[in-house]
C-alpha cells in the first residue's frame, strides 16, 4: 500500500510538499520539496528513505528544497522535459504515463498537465480499479485553479482541466501544491453566490482539509461554470461569453483581477 503525508509549510505562499511512501518497502518520494529539513524530519520519523524528488513544475516555491534534499538523501530528481534548465539538480525527465513508483497493486504515474506552465506534471496515485488521488501542483487547487502569469496559458489550462481533471472519479483525493481554501472560497462566494453546497461544506470544513473530487466538482466555480448561479453572476457583472471555454477564461480573468 502507498501512504501519503502532506507537509504544510507555514510560508506566505502556504506551500504543500508531500511524502509518498510505503511502510512495507521503506521507500519514499517527495513531491515539491519546500523545506528540506522539515521533510527530512518527517521521513526520519516515518522510518523511510527518500529515493526520489518529484517536481510538479519549475517554479521556485516547488523546487527550492531540491538541492539540500538531494545532497542529504542522494535522491534522483525528476521533472518535465521543458523545465530541463530550470529545475535545480534535475536528473531524469518524466513524460505522460511514466511509472514512478509501485507497491503491490498501487502505483504513482505522471500526467502531462500544461496550463499553469508548459512544464507541469501531475502525479496520479492509482490501483487497478481506480484513481485514488492526484497531486495537482499549481494546476488545480481546492475550489480554484492555478493562474497563468508565469509561463502559462489559460486556454491550455482549460483543456487540461476539462479533459483530465473533470474525468477523475468522485472518490479521488486532491493533493494541491498550496492551501488556498480561504481565498478560493471567498472568490466562490463572489462569483457563485447561489451554491447551496458551499454553505453546507463550509460548516464542516477543517483546517488543511484534504478533499475529494466529488466535493470539488460541487464547490469549484471553474467546475461549476455551466450552472445558472455562475452564469447569471457573470451576466450581472456584464461579462460576455459564448461557449464553455470562454466561461472558463472569463472566470480566470476575474480571479486574476479580484
Ligand atoms: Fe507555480
Amino acid at each position: 500500500m502507498i501512504e501519503i503525508l502532506p507537509i504544510f509549510t507555514n510560508s506566505p505562499l502556504r506551500n504543500y510538499s508531500y511524502l509518498v511512501y510505503s511502510n512495507r518497502t521503506g521507500e519514499a518520494y517527495c513531491i515539491d520539496p519546500f523545506d528540506a529539513k522539515q521533510i527530512l524530519n518527517h521521513s526520519q520519523k516515518l522510518g523511510v528513505r527518500i529515493k526520489g524528488i518529484l517536481n510538479t513544475h519549475e517554479h521556485g516555491d516547488h523546487t527550492q528544497g531540491n538541492l539540500e534534499l538531494k545532497e542529504e538523501t542522494k535522491a534522483v530528481v525528476y521533472g518535465h522535459k521543458n523545465a530541463k534548465d530550470k529545475i535545480p539538480g534535475l536528473d531524469q525527465i518524466l513524460k505522460e504515463g511514466d511509472l514512478v513508483f509501485s507497491v503491490e497493486e498501487e502505483s504513482l504515474t505522471a500526467w502531462d498537465t500544461p496550463g499553469h506552465t508548459f512544464s507541469h506534471l501531475s502525479f496520479v496515485w492509482k490501483n487497478p480499479k481506480t484513481i485514488l488521488g492526484i497531486f495537482s501542483g499549481d494546476t488545480l487547487f481546492n475550489a480554484g485553479v492555478g493562474n497563468c502569469f508565469r509561463g502559462g496559458d489559460p486556454s491550455v489550462l482549460y483543456e487540461t482541466i476539462q479533459s483530465r481533471f473533470e474525468t477523475l472519479p468522485d472518490s479521488c483525493f486532491l493533493y494541491p501544491g498550496h492551501d488556498y481554501w480561504e481565498n478560493n472560497l471567498k472568490f466562490s462566494e463572489h462569483i457563485d453566490p447561489e451554491n447551496p453546497f458551499r454553505y453546507q461544506f463550509k460548516e464542516s470544513l477543517k483546517p488543511f482539509q484534504i478533499s475529494e473530487m466529488g466535493s470539488e466538482k460541487k464547490l469549484n466555480p471553474f467546475f461549476r461554470r455551466n450552472t445558472n448561479s455562475v452564469k447569471e453572476r457573470l451576466t450581472e457583472l456584464k461579462e460576455t461569453f459564448t461557449n464553455d471555454r470562454s466561461v472558463f477564461l472569463t472566470l480566470r480573468k476575474l480571479r486574476d483581477q479580484w
